[in-house]
């Protein structure tokens, strides 16, 4: 005989279920929403309400439930090389698809960085020495923390990284254009600066994408020698009167050597080319450069390119996150809406000639290895074609 009561008691639970699965399963179909955690109304009954516990959700059913969705939405996903999500995911025992861009603040790598977490799964590793502050990393002492942390997030390491998980906290940028851990860390707070949590979850991902902007290449030698990491890396250079240009209008860079000096920028981008120079001889199918201006004038063919060179298939939301960002001019400072053919000239009208003429005595070499030329005059300035060719060699 079951009673009222026990009657009563059974149905409880099985509403509760009922709304815990409807929330899990909405979850698969809309995955980021943000849905915030309701379990249960308050039951409306004249009973007394008869205790129970409310499921906790623990970090393994954020987990289990990720891997849950993942399974489905990579169902039918056209992975590289016709393999399939587990070939890729740390979780599984596979091999993620790891892409670095090493650049410098305010070279077009916003852009590129986006492009790449176009694709679906890709986990975006951004700026992720944003907690050294504004400095560029050449060597001791900074260098060797710095690489352990990019080592470490490529690997999804997240454990031993105290340095750069209490600075995030406080600095949720580190973590809000990664999209799509954001959504998660929107959904759980409680979760989002815990180690296990991240190292975990980042293991379901397939695409491990990372932009660097405080590293010089010739660290990032360290990846590379890193067989077990099997990381491409991109150097994206570009004009440093068109960095600087940007530069001078970041609060936190004027005032700061290592971001508003030209001959600082400059011997860096001469001491990348000779790294450049270098890596492409010893790893010639994992590195490459590239131009912004390049990159700006035929996005679409140097996506492909690039795309090609990362391993990567070039998915319809890339091509769609072309058309849109591409083509006008729109939206706040670090916008990648715009007009990509004048965006990375229009330096030319912003500097007057003899701010122009500063940086230019000051990048000479820099200028004469990346295929830079120099404005002649102030009306020239306005009007010329700055980009030549160049080659690494
Ligand atoms: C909850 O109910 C169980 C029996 O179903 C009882 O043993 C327990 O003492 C109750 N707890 C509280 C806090 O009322
Ligand atoms: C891909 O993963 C499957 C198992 O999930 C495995 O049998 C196969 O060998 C893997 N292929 C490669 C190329 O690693
Ligand atoms: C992170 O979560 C795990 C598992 O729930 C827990 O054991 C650990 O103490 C948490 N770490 C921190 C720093 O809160
Ligand atoms: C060029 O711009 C700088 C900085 O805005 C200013 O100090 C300088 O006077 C300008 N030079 C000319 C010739 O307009
Ligand atoms: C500026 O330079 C261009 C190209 O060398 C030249 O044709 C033009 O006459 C110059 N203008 C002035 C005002 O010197």
């Amino acid at each position: 005989m079951v009673t009222v009561s026990g009657f009563l008691r059974i149905s409880v639970f099985a509403v509760c279920g009922f709304f815990f699965i409807v929330f899990l399963n909405q979850r698969d179909v809309h995955p980021y929403t943000k849905a915030p955690i309701k379990y249960t109304e308050p039951i409306q009954d004249e009973e007394p309400t008869p205790n129970f516990t409310i499921p906790v959700v623990t970090i393994a059913d954020v987990i289990k439930h990720q891997k849950f969705y993942m399974h489905k939405r990579f169902a039918e996903f056209q992975f590289p090389s016709n393999l399939k999500l587990s070939n890729f995911t740390l979780a599984t025992g596979g091999q993620p698809i790891r892409s670095v861009v090493i650049t410098t603040w305010r070279s077009g790598s916003t852009f590129l960085g986006d492009v790449l977490n176009a694709v679906p799964g890709n986990f975006y590793h951004y700026e992720p020495l944003l907690n050294f502050g504004i400095v560029q990393i050449r060597g001791p002492p900074l260098a060797q923390l710095a690489i352990s942390n990019l080592k470490n997030l490529l690997k999804c390491n997240y454990y031993d990284m105290q340095n750069y998980l209490s600075y995030g906290k406080t600095h949720i940028y580190l973590f809000t254009h990664n999209l799509r851990l954001w959504n998660e860390c929107e959904q759980y707070p409680q979760f989002c600066w815990n180690a296990t949590f991240l190292s975990e979850f980042c293991k379901l991902y397939p695409f491990q994408s990372m932009k660097v902007v405080r590293l010089r290449l010739k660290l990032a030698e360290e990846l590379l020698k890193d067989e077990s990491l099997n990381v491409k890396v991109l150097l994206l250079i570009r004009d440093p009167r068109g960095t600087l240009q940007s530069r001078k209008h970041r609060e936190w860079c004027p005032g700061v050597s290592d971001c508003d000096h030209p001959d600082l920028l400059c011997t860096d981008m001469v001491s990348d080319y000779s790294a450049a120079v270098d890596l492409q001889k010893k790893y010639s199918n994992r590195f490459r450069a590239i131009r912004y201006e390049d990159l700006s004038l035929d996005p679409y063919k140097h996506v492909r390119e690039l795309f090609d060179f990362f391993g990567l298939n070039v998915h319809q939301n890339v091509i769609n996150f072309l058309d849109s960002h591409t083509k006008a001019n729109s939206g706040g400072v670090s916008s990648t809406f715009r007009d990509s053919k004048n965006a990375p000239f229009h330096w030319r009208n912003d500097l007057n000639f003899s701010e122009v003429q500063y940086i230019e005595d000051n990048c000479e070499k820099a200028m004469k290895l990346w295929g830079y030329v120099r404005a002649k005059n102030e009306s020239h300035l306005r009007e010329f074609n700055p980009v030549t060719s160049y080659v690494i060699d």
